[in-house]
C-alpha cells in the first residue's frame, strides 16, 4: 500500500536510487518522510514515478526538507512564486537550454539551496535526460596526497558565468523563460573546497565548472587549472547516473554533494518542468 513503508532500489552502485511506494498526492507521514530523507542522505538523488501533483503540493513537500531557498534573477511563477518553470518549446531554434552543463544549483550564493525537487509535467519521446554526478564519491575517490591537499581549500565562485550583466544575451536564448541578470552575479563568494554533510558527517567536493571561479591562494589560471582537474575526476562516468523521465517523475536530490546536468537532445520536442528548492546552510568545512 502507498505511504505505508518505501522501496528503495539503487539505479547505480555510485548514485541515485528509485523510490517506490509512495504516493505525494496522499499525505505522507513523519515516518514515511524520514525514511525519504534516508534515501536521499544514502542515494543524493532519488526518483519517484507517477506523482500527479498540483504546484501548492509540490511547494509544500519541498517545504519539508526547509524552508524556500531565495532564488536570484530567474522570473518564478505567478501562480506560486516558489516554484519555477522550465520550458524548452518543440520550436525553439536554439541549442541552450536552462541547466545545459554541469553544475551545482546557485553555488555561489552564501547559502546555496539544499534540496532541488524537479517534476516533469511533459517529457519529449526521446531525450532531455538529467545527469548526476557524486561529491562524496568524487571526494572519497581523489588520490590520498591530494585529498590532504584540498581539505583546507577554499573556493571561490560566482555567478558571473551565468548571470551578470554581460551573459543576458545568452540567457534570452531561453525563448520560454525569463532571466534577469545584474551586476549582483559578480560577488564572489568563499566557500570551503570540501564541505561536511552534516547528517552523515562525510565529506564533498564542493566545485563545479559553472560557478567555482578560482581557489584562494592560486594564480587566476592555476585556479582555473585546479579547479578542471578536480571537475574531471568528479565527473567522470563511473561516479554518475542518467535518470529518464516520464511524464509526472519527480527528481529529488540533494544539491550541496551532487552535480547535476540537463541534456539538450531533443530538438523539435517540447520539454516542460516544474523546479522548486528549500534552503540549505551556509556550507561547513572540516576545520570548523
Ligand atoms: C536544472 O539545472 O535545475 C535543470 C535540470 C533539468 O531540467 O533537468
Amino acid at each position: 500500500m502507498a505511504n505505508d513503508s518505501i522501496r528503495v532500489l539503487p539505479v547505480t552502485g555510485t548514485i541515485g536510487a528509485d523510490i517506490e511506494g509512495v504516493d505525494f498526492s496522499q499525505d505522507v507521514s513523519d515516518e514515511v518522510f524520514t525514511q525519504i530523507r534516508a534515501a536521499l542522505v544514502e542515494h543524493l538523488v532519488i526518483f519517484f514515478r507517477d506523482q500527479d501533483i498540483s504546484l501548492d503540493q509540490q511547494a509544500a513537500l519541498t517545504r519539508r526538507f526547509g524552508p524556500p531557498a531565495n532564488i536570484p534573477f530567474i522570473e518564478t511563477m505567478s501562480e506560486n512564486s516558489e516554484v519555477i518553470e522550465i520550458v524548452k518549446e518543440a520550436d525553439e531554434k536554439t541549442r541552450f537550454v536552462f541547466g545545459g552543463a554541469w553544475h551545482s544549483d546557485f553555488s555561489f550564493q552564501k547559502e546555496p539551496p539544499y534540496v532541488t525537487f524537479l517534476r516533469a509535467k511533459e517529457v519529449p519521446a526521446f531525450g532531455g535526460d538529467t545527469l548526476y554526478a557524486n561529491m562524496i564519491n568524487a571526494y572519497e575517490t581523489l588520490p590520498d596526497a591530494l585529498r590532504d591537499k584540498v581539505d583546507n581549500m577554499v573556493g571561490l565562485h560566482s555567478g558571473d558565468r551565468a548571470y551578470s550583466p554581460k551573459m543576458q544575451g545568452l540567457q534570452d536564448l531561453l525563448e520560454n523563460m525569463q532571466v534577469n541578470n545584474t551586476e549582483e552575479a559578480q560577488v564572489v563568494q568563499r566557500h570551503p573546497l570540501v564541505r561536511v554533510h552534516p547528517e552523515s558527517g562525510r565529506r564533498g567536493l564542493f566545485v563545479n565548472p559553472v560557478y567555482s571561479v578560482g581557489i584562494e591562494g592560486m594564480s587566476a589560471e592555476e585556479g582555473e587549472a585546479f579547479i578542471e582537474g578536480l571537475n574531471k575526476h568528479a565527473l567522470h562516468e563511473a561516479n554518475t547516473c542518467r535518470f529518464r523521465w516520464r511524464q509526472n517523475s519527480i527528481a529529488i536530490w540533494d544539491n550541496r554533494f551532487t552535480q547535476h546536468y540537463a541534456l539538450n537532445d531533443y530538438a523539435g520536442k517540447r520539454r516542460h518542468m516544474y523546479r522548486t528548492t528549500a534552503a540549505g546552510e551556509a556550507p561547513v568545512g572540516i576545520g570548523a
